[in-house]
């Protein structure tokens, strides 16, 4: 039963989703500097995004006037242009280079990042807003390639995948099954992509690209004018990876195409994914990259002193329009179907815009709030968008 009804999710999902092809050449635009450190900070870097509410909800690492590392979030803002008087929360420990997202399949927040106890660590919450009001540390991984730095989350149906680099020319991944989330990804690793070290420097992320069976990686290069980021493309997250643009001169996103004329750095940050759980969703009609930037004056300042400050990018030539645009029968199908699934899910009531509407084993409302519609993004989890 189970089956026939998410396979039907599956086909309204791809029949009725419009998605973009990736432009042969990327043209982003920018804008200035979004946001300045607080008293005591010279620096905001590493940013991660994940929609909250329908509000942007950013954590990110901080440096002090000294040698310290921290880490801290920005209390939720509606508009970009509100980033600026958000206020600047910082977190009672450092989790520095932060990944967060929801997992949907045990409606938990996750917060992975680098330099706790092990290798890669996470902590848990209910509530992302709150800086204070993380578990205790977990394990996320002990594999010790390399210099292994700068990790991203990632799941698709079955599984869960860590991807990480190793500041040695190498990108390494680690995967288990989805069931076994959260937890620790052990030791044992795969490398999936070798090269130059400045080619394959830090700062990895990958993402789902919407109504595509296809994933997107980027990557931080140093150039010859500045970080860059390069990408690849995979019909799997378990796969292997193909270039997509690869040259400071022809780049992902980097002073070549960024359009900054603030920053020659386009450096550590996350595209702007459009759900809020662990398949990191992004939409390829709708690009934006907030990224790290810094004023060339400070050229010659220390790395960790460096002032990077946030800015964001906007693709500004989408590739070609693909599918139509989600219509009344998808949005039909898809709630006939999770409210007749027998993981559970209840009638007669609403969710709000950008909570679960459905999933296996889900048992809240499967209706959505006006404006909004349950769409599937994995057998776990569909939400109202
Ligand atoms: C970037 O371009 C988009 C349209 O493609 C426009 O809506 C936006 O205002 C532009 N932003 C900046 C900072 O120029």
């Amino acid at each position: 039963m189970i089956t026939a009804l998410v396979l039907l999710a599956s086909l309204a999902t791809a029949l009725g989703q419009q998605t973009c092809a990736l432009p042969s050449s990327y043209k982003w635009n920018s804008t200035g500097a979004l946001a300045t450190p607080k008293s005591g900070w010279v620096a905001l870097k590493d940013f991660n995004h994940v929609p909250y509410n329908g509000q942007h909800l950013v954590y990110a690492s901080s440096h002090d006037t000294g040698t310290n590392y921290g880490s801290m979030n920005f209390s939720p803002f509606s508009d970009w242009s509100g980033m600026a008087s958000a206020s600047q929360n910082a977190m009672p420990y450092g989790t520095v280079a932060p990944t967060i997202f929801l997992f949907g399949p045990k409606n938990t927040w996750i917060l992975a990042y680098q330099w706790g106890g092990t290798t890669f660590s996470y902590r848990t919450s209910s509530d992302p807003t709150n800086v204070n009001g993380w578990s205790n540390v977990n394990t996320l991984s002990t594999a010790t390639a390399s210099t292994a730095i700068d990790q991203t989350v990632i799941g698709d149906d079955t599984n869960m995948y860590l991807f990480f680099a190793g500041d040695d020319g190498n990108i390494y991944r680690q995967s288990m099954p989805i069931g076994n989330f959260p937890g620790s990804f052990g030791s044992t690793y795969t490398t999936i992509l070798s090269g130059a070290r400045n080619d394959l420097f830090e700062a990895i992320q990958v993402y789902r690209i919407r109504g595509q069976t296809k994933w997107l990686m980027i990557i931080e290069s140093i150039g010859a004018n500045g970080r860059y980021f390069r990408s690849y493309t995979a019909t799997s997250l378990s796969g292997s990876w193909t270039a997509d643009k690869t040259s400071e001169s022809a780049p992902f996103a980097g002073k070549a195409n960024s359009g900054a004329t603030w920053t020659n750095d386009i450096s550590h940050g996350d595209l702007i994914r459009v759900t809020n759980d662990q398949t990191m969703t992004i939409d390829p009609c709708n690009l934006q990259l907030l990224y790290q930037g810094r004023s060339p004056s400070s050229d010659g300042t220390s790395y960790d002193l460096l002032p990077y400050r946030p800015g964001l990018l906007t693709l500004t030539n989408p590739g070609a329009v693909t599918g139509s645009p989600t219509t009344t029968t998808s949005k039909t199908t898809t709630t006939s179907t999770t409210t007749t699934s027998s993981g559970g899910g209840t009638t007669g009531c609403t969710t709000a815009k950008f909570g679960q509407c459905g999933g296996t084993g889900y048992t809240g409302c499967t209706a959505c709030a006006s404006g909004s519609t349950c769409t599937f993004s994995n057998d776990f989890y569909s939400q109202c968008l």
